[in-house]
């Protein structure tokens, strides 16, 4: 909590506001999507892949000319080719579906299912800017697009929170490219699959009194009334710093001057708007041009550095408003709007800018009701809360258990569609949280730090009224885990990572991995990789396989649900998971099956009806479970785990670190009274934690007899290559070796806080280039997890800021001051950077053009991480930084070095035509030089 812009705030009570901000101008300065596009496709495209171009090995798509009657090679249509064909962009700016008549989908779908459906179309077409400015630019369902020669991130999932980016953009011709992807989890299994992108380009005015700041008053988070009194202070409202450089003003004279050219006609395409813009950057390098600071006003709070808004950068700010302040201006608050006070660091000069009005959604107690709160990253969240129907406190002395209730793919947490879909329970709070977005994580990584954050905001009880307080408290570690599709895959992930917080779970219509959803044997990739190698990719995201963790639910109460007739996701995906937690049970109907025949992916009654209710009641009604009491612990029972960072105890023992990081390491449990008996495989540390179930008066371990009872708390150590089990008594080692919070993989540096550092005084990569992948990177982690980052420059890397938060770095040591730094402290011990700009992993060399490298390291303290991200050159550290794993089900272990035969990830074609030597063109995870995990220590 180390800003709240309080102060920042000026409210409206019961009135309207006298005027809102209109962000962008409609001037006639209209531009529109190319009228024609030039398509090749469809290609083969694995699920979530990244690296891969068909096309690559015959010069690249940007390169290859149109023509009627070329072809190029395409396992998807009949004969094997495919060719170049026009399509015209629809009138309501959408492109496609497009009908490739020459592929017959249901007969390449029977064999191969719903993977053969995948697939990439490459699309590129000319477009003209009337007059030069700046646009916010947006792409709806393509991962990434091109305009020229930068690729800027897309709204794949078509998220209504703001996804542009500012982009200026010169008067004239400009090419754009686009790789569009279909992706089942996305548009569905239809056939024929259909892939439908839309594009936008909206001009921003800067000659209003808001300047370079746009609001983006879609995109607000605004807490609610409940009983006339706001529940709630935590507002979110998004700002963008929309000032991007004009590339050619500062250039101009000397360019026109130098090679005559008129660059900026129109008709004409820009063929150097890259080298141009390096320049333009270059000349404002290290000034505060377009730089804004957000006026702090508020001495309470501790603030580390001033939030500065870099240019193109947007930002989701948190507010906080004073509860009190109803009641001291004695109206009754119903709508809000805000004014943000800017000072822009170049001018000196300080504006105002006003957001819209905001209406206060009002609640009666007893309805559910909208929670705001600061998330891990701090940036604001909500989550919908349904009290229980009667006072827990009845039931003794015990607090409300929660029926966490988790939401599929697409759905918006506040929409009735969810909160109407559970029943008020009597004796438990239903909490819906987000995930942060409506598709999240997964419920992983970042979805389930925002899944506690709800539950620790429920616990404050804010919203409910006083004098009730003391009956509607909350036990955060009983809970139910619930949900549906995406959210009852969410279910199984939670009871098989976090189990000891159990007290049952109720997932429907769930899937059991990524892969079974959309599987991944079709990836382009695997043609070239080394089987071994493939297995190393694949342990990076193997800690989310409910499969491999369902030994942790054994003893977990479970009701299964799934309609018999789910085409979206298939009944045996719950048949699968119920039979490995049968097995585990040793007990063939232990899991309640609730498979309901004729029914599809969701139902009516599917999360309310009988058979739910009354297993609820067995788990929920003070009658048959009082004190809500945790389920009894199996006799015997197997604890797994690839991962200590996202894996909780299951009885009391919570696996600390593994012999072999991200290879599977599990404690067998067999519990003769009140001895236990443990038996490791991989684990080189663990410990107790408390659990009332849990009682041990002796207990032993590979071998070894311990007569005493466990210690709780601490920890317990076998060093490699010894086979004594030791005591560790204090938590010191999570400052010298890697822990919970730092054990990787490289999606790990999204769990906690992070600001991205870029250099000051580069000397291989422009500065330019620097900062436009800072904030791509920004932008990226606004539009898939809605969160908030801060670019600053190295040289303002304070040791405070690095104890605080993980740091994405950008630029190796000769590039970046606090790369160099850690290097000369060792902090980057594992890769060595060599004097070519190269690196060295161990005895290996890798400094061929183009090649870029992406790794986790210590912080300076060892309790947080870095991920440097660093190329030879431009190309290699842009094809790192698209390696970055913002969306589930991408493979990016500790590190990955990547190279001319791994595609830009994002757009495919930057790569050129690959390595030409030998080489097949760009091959996906084929093309990675080396990749894996860091020890320990
Ligand atoms: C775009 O412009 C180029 C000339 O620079 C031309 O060759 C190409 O055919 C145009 N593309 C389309 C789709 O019209
Ligand atoms: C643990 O290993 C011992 C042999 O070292 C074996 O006798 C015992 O059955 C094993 N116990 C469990 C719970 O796996």
């Amino acid at each position: 909590m180390w800003f709240l812009s309080s102060a920042l705030c000026v409210l409206a009570l019961g009135r309207r506001a006298h005027s809102t901000q209109q962000i962008l101008s409609d001037a006639n300065n209209g531009v529109t999507l190319p009228q024609t596009w030039e398509v090749l496709g469809p290609f083969a495209m694995g699920a979530r892949e990244l690296g891969v171009d068909p096309l690559s090995a015959y010069g690249g798509f940007e390169a290859i000319p149109f023509s009627e009657s070329d072809t190029y090679p395409s396992e998807l249509a009949d004969g094997g080719l495919v060719k170049w064909r026009t399509v015209e962009t629809n009138s309501d700016q959408s492109v496609g579906p497009v009908d490739f008549d020459n592929v017959r989908w249901s007969f390449n779908q029977d064999p191969f299912g719903w993977t053969s459906l995948h697939h990439a179309t490459y699309f590129r077409g000319n477009f003209t800017v009337p007059r030069s400015g700046v646009f916010l630019v947006n792409f709806d369902h393509v991962v990434s697009y091109k305009i020229d020669d930068k690729a800027y991130v897309g709204n794949v999932y078509g998220f209504s929170h703001a996804s542009g980016t500012a982009i200026y953009l010169e008067r004239g011709v400009h090419k754009i490219y686009v790789c569009a992807v279909m992706d089942v989890r996305i548009f569905g299994g239809q056939v024929p699959p259909k892939t439908v992108f839309t594009g936008k380009f909206q001009p921003v005015d800067l000659d209003t009194s808001a300047r370079n700041i746009l609001i983006m008053n879609d995109d607000t988070v605004t807490p609610e009334l409940v009983d006339g009194k706001l529940a709630t202070p935590y507002f979110s409202l998004t700002v963008m710093n929309a000032y991007v450089p004009n590339p050619f003003s500062s250039v101009h004279l000397s360019k026109t001057k130098s090679s005559g050219s008129n660059s900026g006609r129109i008709g004409e395409v820009l063929e150097n708007a890259n080298d141009i813009a390096d320049l333009a950057v270059g000349l404002h390098e290290g000034s505060d041009i377009g730089w804004v600071q957000i006026l702090d006003l508020s001495a309470a709070i501790p603030v580390i550095f001033s939030l500065k808004l870099a240019p193109g950068q947007l930002y989701p700010l948190p507010i906080d408003v004073d509860f009190d302040l109803e009641e001291k201006n004695g109206a009754v608050l119903t709508s809000i709007h805000f004014q943000v006070q800017f000072y822009d660091l170049y001018t000196k000069e300080r504006f105002t800018v006003k957001s819209a009005e905001f209406t206060l959604e009002k609640r009666v107690w007893g309805e559910p009701y909208k929670l705001t709160f600061l998330d891990y990253d701090n940036s604001v969240h909500y989550a919908m809360a349904l009290p229980p129907k009667k006072p827990c406190s009845v039931v003794g002395e015990a607090n409300c258990p929660i029926v966490l209730a988790l939401h599929g793919a697409g759905v918006e947490a506040s929409s009735p569609f969810w909160t109407e879909a559970y029943k008020q329970q009597d004796y438990a709070w239903i909490l819906f949280p987000t995930g942060r977005t409506p598709w999240g994580f997964d419920w992983h990584g970042p979805s389930n730090m925002n899944v506690d954050a709800a539950i620790h905001t429920l616990t404050h009880l804010h919203g409910v009224p006083q004098e009730l307080r003391g009956n509607f408290g909350i036990n955060p570690d009983k809970l139910i885990y619930t949900g549906h599709s995406n959210g009852g895959q969410g279910a199984w992930w939670m009871s098989s990572h976090y189990p000891d917080r159990a007290l049952a779970a109720i997932p429907a219509s769930g899937y059991l991995k990524i892969q079974f959803y959309t599987p991944y044997y079709m990836r382009l990739g695997d043609a070239y990789t080394d089987p071994v190698f493939r297995a190393i990719m694949e342990s990076s995201i193997a800690e989310n396989d409910i499969d491999m963790y369902a030994a942790n639910m054994a003893g977990v109460p479970i009701l299964a649900r799934t309609g018999g007739n789910d085409d979206n996701v298939p009944p045996m995906n719950t048949r699968r998971i119920v039979r490995l937690v049968n097995e585990w049970n040793r007990n063939p109907n232990s899991i309640h099956l609730s498979e309901v025949s004729a029914q599809g992916h969701w139902f009516t009654g599917i999360m309310n009806d009988d058979i739910l209710q009354s297993f609820l009641d067995e788990h929920l009604d003070p009658l048959n479970n009082p004190g809500w009491q945790h389920p009894p612990l199996p006799e015997a029972f197997t604890i797994s785990t690839l991962n200590p960072g996202s894996t909780g105890s299951k009885g009391g023992i919570r696996i600390l670190q593994l012999e072999v990081p991200f290879r599977l390491a599990t404690i067998r449990v067999h519990r003769v009274e009140q001895h236990w008996v443990l038996n490791t495989t991989n684990v080189r540390r663990f410990g107790f934690l408390k659990d009332d179930r849990a009682h041990i008066s002796s207990w032993e371990i590979d071998g070894m007899a311990f007569a005493e009872p466990p210690k709780i708390g601490p920890s317990y150590l076998k060093i490699d290559g010894e086979t004594e089990w030791k005591p560790v008594p204090d938590l010191l080692w999570i400052s010298e070796e890697r822990y919970w919070s730092t054990y990787g993989p490289a999606m790990q540096i999204l769990n906690h806080p992070f600001i991205i550092v870029v250099p000051s005084q580069p000397t291989v990569i422009s500065a330019a280039t620097y900062y436009r992948n800072a904030q791509l990177i920004a932008t990226s982690w606004y539009i898939y997890g809605r969160g908030g980052t801060q670019i600053i420059r190295d040289v303002d890397v304070r040791d405070g800021i690095a104890a605080k938060y993980h740091l994405i770095v950008l630029g190796g040591p000769k590039d970046n001051a606090f790369t160099r730094r850690r290097e000369t402290e060792g902090g980057a011990k594992m890769v060595k950077f060599l004097e070519s700009g190269g690196y060295q992993i161990d005895t290996k060399k890798y400094e061929a053009e183009g090649t870029g490298m992406l790794f986790l390291a210590p912080s300076p303290t060892r309790t947080l991480m870095g991920m440097y991200i660093t190329g030879i050159d431009e190309l290699g550290f842009k094809r790192a930084v698209w390696t970055i794993p913002f969306r589930t089900g991408l493979m990016v272990p500790d590190y990955v070095v990547v190279g001319d035969e791994y595609g830009d990830p994002a757009t495919g074609w930057t790569a050129g035509d690959g390595n030409p030597f030998g080489g097949a063109g760009t091959k996906g995870s084929g093309g990675v030089f080396a990749a894996g995990y860091w020890g320990n220590l």
